[in-house]
């Protein structure tokens, strides 16, 4: 991995992945595209940047033959509440983008990485200490679009020998972008607004156990995964990841060993519990860290440490 176009680069993921990968490989090295501009003061301003939807196949083939990459990493999509609320669209810009993605990388010998999601489960899924290889029937149309991406991506790599990797990824939390339409992102809004406001609504209800990861550990488990050696990746597409298994109560708690006054109470939101509802409770990820060395750093404590204190710098920076 030298030479990196990414998609989706503004988006929760995207933002943070761009910058890691242009400290790793130099900044010329990482071409950030998006739908839409960068804020001029953002990080993704200070390196190669393009505009790109990724449904314009004509256009990303154009980014691909000018700046010559040998790796292409797939962010851009929509979440799963975002997807539930207009399902064709979803369909169409996920499995759109990830088509024309895909072809890109068989046409032009690229590596390939895209992440899957805890979305790929459903309700038939066995809920606790999930199997790497297990049921896979979601029920929401995130959930579609990640199963067959998953398939999609492992008939690439057997038909068309493109070397492509993925995980699925759990709820991941960052205190640099807020996620948009996520199910799992009570877990970022609750930590913003315990530093803001002293208590928060959460619309996922209480014992609502879902797997979730800070944004550090997913960033350097892509790099990880596609720096390792691709013999011995057996579950390539795509391996399970989580650093752990809580619910809202678990976050409460951490944060009140910091911020004691905080408040948490619940206006449940039924679309999300539902899909929230038919994920894994904790899903298993020993063939991770068997097959690449997948070795989270950060536990709810530790997470929870540094979300604050991030939020309580920034809130300073802007006060
Ligand atoms: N964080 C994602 C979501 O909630 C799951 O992959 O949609």
């Amino acid at each position: 991995m030298k030479k990196i176009m990414i998609t989706g680069a503004l988006g929760q993921i995207g933002t943070e992945l761009v910058v890691k990968c242009r400290a790793l490989y130099g900044n010329d090295n990482v071409l950030a595209t998006d739908i839409r501009e960068p804020e001029a003061d953002s990080a993704i301003a200070n390196g190669p940047f393009e505009i790109l939807d990724v449904t314009d196949k004509t256009r990303m083939y154009e980014l691909v033959e000018s700046f010559k990459p040998d790796t292409f990493m797939h962010m851009a999509a929509l979440l799963s509440a975002t997807a539930e609320k207009n399902p064709l669209f979803a369909w169409d810009l996920n499995m759109g983008g990830l088509m024309n993605a895909l072809e890109a990388a068989r046409e032009f010998n690229l590596q390939f990485f895209t992440p899957s999601s805890i979305g790929a489960f459903g309700p038939s899924t066995p809920k606790v200490n999930t199997p790497q290889v297990t049921i896979q029937r979601p029920t929401s149309m995130y959930g579609v679009n990640k199963v067959a991406g998953e398939l999609l991506c492992q008939y690439y790599f057997e038909k068309f020998n493109v070397d492509t990797r993925s995980v699925r990824f759990p709820g991941l939390i960052s205190h640099i972008k807020e996620p948009g339409g996520g199910t799992t992102d009570y877990a970022v809004d609750i930590y913003f607004k315990a530093v803001r406001e002293g208590r928060y609504a959460s619309f996922i209800d209480k014992n609502t156990f879902m797997d979730m990861k800070y944004m550090e550990d997913a960033i350097d488990a892509i790099i990880q995964l596609m720096e390792a050696d691709g013999v011995k990746l057996i579950n390539r597409n795509a391996y399970n990841l989580s650093a752990m298994s809580i619910e809202p109560e678990m976050v409460k708690e951490a944060i009140q060993e910091y911020y004691p006054e905080f408040e948490l109470d619940y206006e449940v939101d039924s679309v999300r519990q539902a899909i929230a509802d038919s994920w894994p409770n904790s899903i298993d990820v020993s063939c991770a860290r068997a097959e690449w060395g997948f070795n989270p750093q950060y536990d709810l404590n530790k997470m929870t440490k540094v979300m604050l204190e991030a939020i309580e710098d920034k809130e300073k920076v802007q006060s």
